[in-house]
């Protein structure tokens, strides 16, 4: 494997590729790399005949009072498990290669960037939106593999590529999960040994409230609310958790049958998402 630092360094290597046909996968990370990112690499590796998978802890998807400067910088470790998992490079930029002045042009996808994650993290997808479109613009993939783990940043990344035309397919890879239910991430290291074991309820309340509905449930408010109390007076601070149409993430109907649960909860200073999708009408 490879590690390229530089973008001219990159485009060369790729250029090198091309006239031999070899289709090229890319896996955006922002490294600490746990097994589901290395599920998107595995899955990259069975579709593509290169791989390409970046590491940068991109500045501008966080707001001034979050994690940037604390969020876990792992990169021996990470080049370990990308050269075990066979990606052919790592490309890791450093923050002046990828932003050698403040960029004036932004990218924001209407309402899908500003609710629910959105919401909250006030930037935050168009700061997402921002890297991923130079990083495509860069590596030039025929195939991007994204988690679906974050629900909303795939749907978001989706509609950006197809708005403006990226040619790259898609790829979503299915949510890679601890033993207890708990969806793999990066910020699970933050939690303390209590918070931690609290943490899989997330996911418990999530497969409730879709056992409910495929019980025949639709009464979704009154789902909700038990479930959200339910998750606060254990030491949950729920910022939202939402019956959603999986294709706008719109509130759900009574008479939408194509579903995703979406969940964001503090336990602490610690703030995990998750997600479930559903199929009411089989
Ligand atoms: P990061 O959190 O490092 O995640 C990189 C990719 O791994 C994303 O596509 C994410 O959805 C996927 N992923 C994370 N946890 C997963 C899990 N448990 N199962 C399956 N896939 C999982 O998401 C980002 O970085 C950034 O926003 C990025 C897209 C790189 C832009 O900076």
């Amino acid at each position: 494997m490879q590690t390229i630092t530089s973008i001219q360094a990159l485009r060369s290597c790729i250029r090198q590729w091309r006239p031999t046909g070899h289709s090229i996968a890319f896996v955006p990370t922002m490294g600490n790399l746990h097994a589901g990112h290395i599920q998107l690499l595995t899955t990259a590796r069975q579709k593509a005949d290169k791989v390409v998978v970046s590491i940068f802890v991109n500045p501008a998807q966080f707001g001034l009072n979050e994690d940037y400067a604390s969020y876990p910088r792992t990169e021996k470790q990470d080049q370990a498990i990308l050269q075990e998992y066979g990606a052919d490079v790592l490309f890791l930029p450093s923050e002046a290669e990828m932003y050698p002045q403040p960029p004036k042009t932004g990218i924001s996808v209407k309402e899908l960037s500003t609710m629910y994650c959105g919401a909250s993290r006030k930037g935050h997808f168009d700061g997402v939106a921002l890297v991923v479109c130079k990083l495509l613009n860069m590596v030039q993939p025929d195939l991007l593999l994204l988690g679906e783990k974050d629900f909303q940043q795939l749907l978001l990344i989706r509609r950006m590529i197809a708005d403006l035309n990226i040619p790259v397919e898609i790829h979503g890879v299915a949510t890679v999960r601890e033993a207890d239910g708990l969806a793999m991430s990066s910020r699970n290291s933050y939690l303390t040994p209590a918070q931690r074991i609290l943490a899989p309820k997330l996911f418990e309340a999530l497969c409730k409230v879709r056992d409910l509905i495929l019980s025949g449930n639709r009464d979704y408010d009154n789902i909700l609310k038990t479930q959200i109390n339910a998750l606060q007076q254990i030491g949950f601070s729920v910022d939202y958790f939402q019956v959603c149409n999986r294709t706008d993430l719109l509130p759900a109907s009574e008479d939408d049958n194509h579903l995703v649960l979406l969940i964001a909860a503090k336990l602490g200073a610690t703030r995990l998402i998750d997600n479930l999708a559903l199929q009411t009408n089989v």
